[in-house]
């Protein structure tokens, strides 16, 4: 009985062991079937790992290819802080130099003012608001020019130059490239830049509006686009002498832009209270102002116009 039973059990042992067998081979068999045989699937891998690492290769090639190299242009910022602790550098003017890489920066003076503020001295300041020749709050000296850091383009062909920046001329500082413009605008409110009519209230009551023809509109023409950045005044020899007594050349264009208006009715007045040797005739048509104006307006021309008109 027991060797039988020992019989039974090394047949089925056999059959366990034959089945194994046939499974094996088979699974073989249907993985080179679907992919020919084992160094073929090597070798595609291989195929696929060299053309992923070839496209990889082919980008950086092409990235380095548009990244161009460094090309470091030094700034030379004026810098002055009244809160500067005494006898530290920063409490008396002076230039401070900065390099600036022009291939990873925007293309203008404020871009590159900016990067400098936030890359490597948050101390810097500077007024902005727009960066687009509107605001006219970025008003300061480039390389000797009154101009707008925010349309001021940094050429890269003058990468190995250094470049100057400084705070409008003759101006108080009140820290860096931020000048004290209370006189400016003072002077701005002395001329009410606003329409003054006697028919104020009934023109309130009505709701009606003030109409101006095309042709008295046209006039306005190169005098309403003045955003008061004060590069005319600033550049102005006779307004660095006189700043508190003649209104200087943006000041008598907005004046101007005022006593034309042909829906204003104070012309009169307006003329009055301009004609002062000082506040008006300290113009000696030496023209700075028309030259730097950044947006292309010509001051001389309407302090000539207002001369004419007060005779
Ligand atoms: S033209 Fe008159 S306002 Fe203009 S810069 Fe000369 S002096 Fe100044
Ligand atoms: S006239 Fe030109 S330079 Fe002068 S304040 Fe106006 S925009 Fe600026
Ligand atoms: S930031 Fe406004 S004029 Fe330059």
């Amino acid at each position: 009985m027991a060797s039988k039973k020992r019989a039974i059990e090394r047949a089925f042992r056999a059959i366990i062991s034959r089945s194994r067998s046939n499974s094996s081979s088979s699974t073989t068999s249907s993985l080179r079937s679907s992919s020919a045989s084992p160094s073929s699937l090597f070798t595609i891998t291989r195929r696929n790992v060299s053309s992923t690492s070839s496209s990889t290769s082919s980008t950086t090639a092409t990235a380095s290819e548009s990244s161009s190299s460094p090309l470091v242009k030094n700034f030379d910022v004026y810098r002055w802080s009244p809160e500067a602790p005494k006898d530290s550098k920063d409490s008396k003017p002076h230039y401070q130099s900065y390099s600036v890489d022009l291939n990873d920066c925007g293309p203008m003076m404020l871009d590159v003012l900016l990067k400098i503020k936030d890359e490597q001295d948050h101390s810097l300041s500077f007024r902005r608001s727009c960066r687009e020749g509107i605001c006219g709050s970025c008003a300061m000296n480039i390389n000797g020019v009154n101009t707008l850091a925010c349309l001021s383009k940094v050429e890269k062909s003058t990468a190995a130059e250094t470049t100057k920046v400084a705070p409008l001329p003759h101006m108080f500082v009140v820290r860096d490239l931020v000048v004290d413009m209370s006189n400016f605008y003072a002077q701005y409110k002395s001329i009410k830049p606003w329409l003054i009519r006697d028919d104020e209230e009934e023109t309130k009551a009505s709701g009606r509006e003030n109409l101006q023809s095309k042709e008295d509109r046209e006039k306005l023409d190169g005098l309403y686009e003045c955003i008061l950045c004060a590069c005319c005044s600033t550049s102005c020899p006779s307004y660095w002498w006189n700043s508190d007594k003649y209104l200087g050349p943006a000041v008598l264009l907005q004046a101007y832009r005022w006593i034309i208006d042909s829906r204003d009715w104070k012309k009169k007045d307006r003329l009055i209270q301009v004609n002062d040797a000082f506040k008006l005739y300290r113009c000696h048509t030496i023209m700075n102002c028309t030259k730097v104006c950044p947006k292309g307006l010509n001051p001389a021309k309407a302090i000539a116009k207002i001369k004419t008109m007060v005779k």
